[in-house]
């Protein structure tokens, strides 16, 4: 059956961006990105944070006979997207825990009935199957995953009720997956794949390399020396700017430390109330006020404040996938803007730290499974009933979960709901497959090696951001510090080097004219005595005595440099400063004293 969207093209879509949203010109990728959706298409795209992946979706969807469905992980996120379409009249719905009960029906029944272009929606939500069922009605036509490298657990924002997004798809009748990220390595591309059932999938990677966004790092050596740092840096800067720090307690402190600084400082992180979090959020992005915000990573998944000019890590973040998509909400308004990283060599032991405990541990692995096995053998039981069981966070058991379902060991029924299935494990076993997890945390420091090579190393940060990430690039981009020294060390050679030629030039116009005096001198008295060969002047011997007293502090002049004052004194080589010149080596025999 041919796919309805093939009856849409890419020009009527044109016409709709320019119409319903005022935009005139796709950005790189966008039209690939529809066009494949147009071929109906599973598509995996990967573009740069704010280079326009929802309207990738946003514009099929209206074109579309049903209703386009959206994951998204964040319900600001969420709440952003569905104002701006509502604002242009499109009929969009959202379900998110922050709906009443009142208003999660009456989006439960128009879902169904199928009278949304568009409908977002958290992963947790379609893991209920009675909603799915609802969902199911709505005839989906498109089934977009929006940062879609959460269903990583290779990725830096790993949500575990992604996984069961596969599920969904299937139990949907598989429509067109549309995929969305900003950053993915070749793993995390594979996973995303892999993990979301994607068929054939068509995998499109518009341009890394923004060039409005300047890339540097600044070296500190003591925590005094960063914070120092970090408060010229903030109190220099101009417009808004987002700080990242490692941690809630430095986020706590940053913010204090700017504050006092005089700074318009905010803070957000995960452990203020969501109120408080949100209503930082909408003022930072609406109104500019607070001017900085300072942050964990909690901070900016979908943030969409296009004039941030500066985005600052006051730490080392944990690989530079996270980096590269954080520093990344810095310019999307395309002009110049600056993402800078204060590392300090200690900076590593802190994130790997924070790795240890991210990854089930082979006890916890053999804890779940027993769980299940005493619990939810006869009948299928919640996970939240597995985890208590279990004495584990949830989180780890949905991950957990997802291992032993790939073994066998467990099935899920009705998505939120699991069960024992087939033969018991033995604890060696489920020990061993633990293993998986060290390889793992291999990857966790290799990335992390890899953050600290950005940071450590003297080429282009583009290059290095970009080679990461696959990509082949000059091996200068011209917008990082790396290759600004790289340009002003040339720069300075080239002004060297034109001042050594001038000056051997005026050297060299110096001693031709000294031969050619002497060579006169010595016709005119061989003319008149033409056996003398050697001949006193009262001129020379003095002004030779002269320079032979030359030291430090007497004042000379140089036929390139001018007036100079000599500093050291070695053989027939004087060291000089000359005002405009800075320190020049010169032969001793071209400076004349004044
Ligand atoms: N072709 C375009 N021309 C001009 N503006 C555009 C275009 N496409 C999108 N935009 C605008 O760019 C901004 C960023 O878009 P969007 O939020 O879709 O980015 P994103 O790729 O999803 O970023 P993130 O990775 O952070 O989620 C939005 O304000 C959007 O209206
Ligand atoms: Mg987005
Ligand atoms: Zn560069």
């Amino acid at each position: 059956m041919e796919h309805p969207l093939t009856a849409v093209t890419l020009e009527r879509l044109r016409e709709l961006a320019r119409d319903r949203f005022g935009i005139r010109r796709f950005r790189p990728g966008q039209a690939e990105v529809i066009e494949s959706i147009l071929g109906g298409k599973d598509v995996l795209a990967i573009l740069p944070t704010g280079g326009g992946k929802s309207l990738t979706y946003q514009l099929p969807a209206l074109a579309l006979p049903g209703t386009t469905l959206v994951v998204s992980p964040l319900i600001s996120l969420m709440q952003d997207q569905v104002e701006k379409l509502r604002a242009v009249g499109v009929e969009v719905a959202m379900v998110n825990s922050t709906l009443s009960e009142k208003e999660l029906r009456e989006a439960v029944q128009t879902i169904g009935a199928g009278k949304h272009r568009l409908a977002y929606v958290t992963p947790e939500r379609l893991a209920d199957p009675a909603f799915r069922q609802v969902v199911a009605q709505a005839r989906p036509q498109l089934f977009v995953v929006d940062e879609a490298h959460c269903v990583s657990q290779w990725g830096h924002d790993f949500r575990p009720a992604y996984l069961g997004l596969a599920a969904a798809v299937e139990e949907l009748g598989h429509p067109p997956v549309l995929a969305l990220t900003a950053t993915a390595t070749d793993k995390v591309i594979g996973d995303i794949v892999r993990q979301l059932g994607m068929r054939d999938p068509q995998v499109l990677i518009a341009g890394f390399d923004r060039q409005n966004l300047f890339f540097e790092v600044i070296h500190t050596s003591t925590e005094h020396g960063r914070r120092r740092r970090l408060v010229e840096y903030v109190k220099r800067s101009r417009g808004s700017g987002i700080v990242y720090c490692a941690t809630i307690q430095h986020v706590e402190e940053i913010a204090q430390l700017l504050r006092e600084s005089g700074v318009d400082v905010g803070r957000y992180h995960g452990q203020m109330r969501a109120k408080e979090r949100e209503a930082v959020q909408r003022a930072f992005m609406a109104t500019g006020s607070p001017r900085v915000i300072v942050a964990t990573n909690a901070f900016g998944l979908g943030v969409d404040k296009p004039d941030i000019r500066f985005v600052l890590h006051a730490q080392m973040p944990g690989s530079l996938e996270a980096y590269f998509q954080e520093a990344g909400r810095a310019g999307r308004d395309g002009r110049p803007s600056r993402c800078t990283l204060l590392y300090q060599a200690g900076d590593r032991r802190v994130q790997a730290y924070f790795l240890g405990g991210r990854y089930p541990r082979p006890e916890d692995v053999i804890r779940v499974d027993r769980a299940l096995e005493r619990h939810a053998r006869a009948e299928a039981q919640g996970l939240d009933v597995v985890a208590e069981a279990a004495e584990l966070p949830l989180r780890t058991v949905r991950v957990v979960l997802s291992l032993l379902v790939e073994l066998g060991l467990a099935v899920e029924e009705d998505g939120a709901k699991v069960r024992a299935s087939g033969p018991v494990a033995a604890d060696e076993d489920l020990a061993s497959a633990a293993l998986r997890y060290e390889e793992r945390r291999r990857e966790d420091r290799a990335r992390l090696d890899a953050v600290v090579r950005y940071a450590t190393s003297t080429l282009c940060r583009t290059r290095i951001l970009l080679a990461y990430f696959g990509e082949d690039a000059a091996s200068t981009c011209g917008h990082c510090d790396s290759c600004l020294r790289r340009v002003r060390r040339a720069e300075e050679e080239a002004r060297k080097e034109e001042e050594r030629r001038l000056s051997e030039e005026a050297e060299a116009r110096v001693a031709a004219a000294r031969a050619a005096a002497a060579a006169a001198a010595a016709e005119s008295a061989h003319l008149r005595r033409p056996l003398r060969t050697f001949r006193p002047t009262r001129k020379k011997p003095e002004s030779r005595s002269g320079q032979k007293a030359l030291g430090p502090g007497s004042r000379v002049t140089h036929p390139a440099f001018g007036e100079g004052e000599v500093l050291v004194v070695q053989d027939d080589r004087v060291t000089a400063f000359f005002p405009g010149r800075g320190e020049r080596t010169v032969k001793l025999a071209f400076l004349e004293r004044v």
